[in-house]
């Protein structure tokens, strides 16, 4: 069978919407109707009008839309593909946490729970972060969750102090400062790229630091040939797209790969979006109530974008 063929044929047949994010397998990016870092998929999401939105993607992306589309079905093609940054800030402990902060402006990264953006006042993304954090009103002191390497970044870039939820995502948190420092040396041309996920060590030696939108549109607009990219694979794809004539270098993990692939988003793969749209399942539900506690900051954040 045609798996591609049956995904654009039932596309028609749903009036579906394919969502993807930018670290899903180049297969899945070239099927999507529309690929895109998590505010893009976000604000996508939101102004759709689709009947169904299939997310190829992670379960808060998924989640995400849900939330901005309570009355929409809403499949993801494995309801497995977590977050290990979302899954590191369990609600129950994000509570206590917030409590001993009370008069605290709670800023939370979209990879979170619902739950956990339901007891915070704005949603942020790694896109949109410093403008957002930078229009919380000055006399507010405020918490950051759940990325504290995002967090310090964005505290630098906007001379906010905040209070930083220990959390970390796994893909970036192993990018290696002595194996960058290596490439750099075999590539002195490269400029080197990095996600504000990674940690301050390795942010140390990027030349330019953003989401993978902007890295992107970073890539297309330099005037540089050579990239080591210091995020996810899975972006590589579009910066080859955009700029047929450049190099892109992946940055090594420390664990011996020679690339970082999320093994979360690598859950997805093209038969399984054929078969959940075939079946209509999985698809995301959330307990009454938590859709709209959970809207409210979101809905602030797309309002601030
Ligand atoms: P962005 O899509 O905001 O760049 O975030 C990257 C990421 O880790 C998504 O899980
Ligand atoms: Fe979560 Fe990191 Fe994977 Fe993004 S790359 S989905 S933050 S584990």
């Amino acid at each position: 069978m045609d798996v591609e063929a049956g995904i654009v044929r039932l596309k028609r047949e749903l009036n579906a919407v394919i969502l993807a994010h930018y670290y899903q397998e180049s297969e899945i990016q070239d099927v999507a109707d529309f690929v895109g870092d998590s505010l893009a998929l976000a604000q996508q999401a939101e102004k759709t009008d689709a009947d169904v939105i299939v997310f190829c993607g992670v379960h808060f992306m998924a989640e995400t839309a849900k939330i901005l589309n309570p009355g929409k079905l809403v499949l993801l093609p494995d309801l497995d593909a977590g977050c290990s940054l979302s899954d590191r800030c369990p609600p129950d402990r994000f509570k206590l946490f917030k409590e001993r902060h009370p008069d605290h402006f709670v800023a939370t990264y979209v990879n979170s729970s619902a739950a956990v953006k339901a007891m915070s006042d704005v949603i942020v993304t790694s896109s949109n972060a410093v403008k957002i954090v930078s229009k919380i009103p000055a006399d507010r002191p405020i918490i950051f969750a759940p990325d504290q390497h995002l967090g310090r970044w964005v505290s630098q870039q906007t001379g906010r102090d905040m209070v930083l939820w220990p959390g970390s995502c796994m893909v970036h948190e192993i990018f290696s400062e002595k194996l960058l420092v290596q490439l750099k040396v075999q590539h002195p041309a490269a400029k080197i790229i990095a996600h504000p996920e990674c940690e301050a060590s390795v942010l140390r030696l990027a030349d330019f630091i953003g989401s993978t939108k902007h890295l992107l549109e970073f890539t297309a607009r330099d005037d540089a040939r050579e990239f080591i990219v210091v995020t996810e694979v899975g972006i590589i794809h579009q910066m080859e797209k955009a700029s047929p004539g450049k190099t892109f270098i992946p940055a090594p993990p420390d664990n011996g790969c020679a690339c970082n692939e999320c093994p979360h988003m690598r859950l997805n793969t093209m038969e399984k979006l054929y078969q959940c749209m075939k079946d209509r399942t999985p698809a995301l539900e959330l307990p009454p109530g938590l859709a709209e506690a959970a809207a409210r900051p979101l809905k602030l954040m797309l309002e601030w974008s």
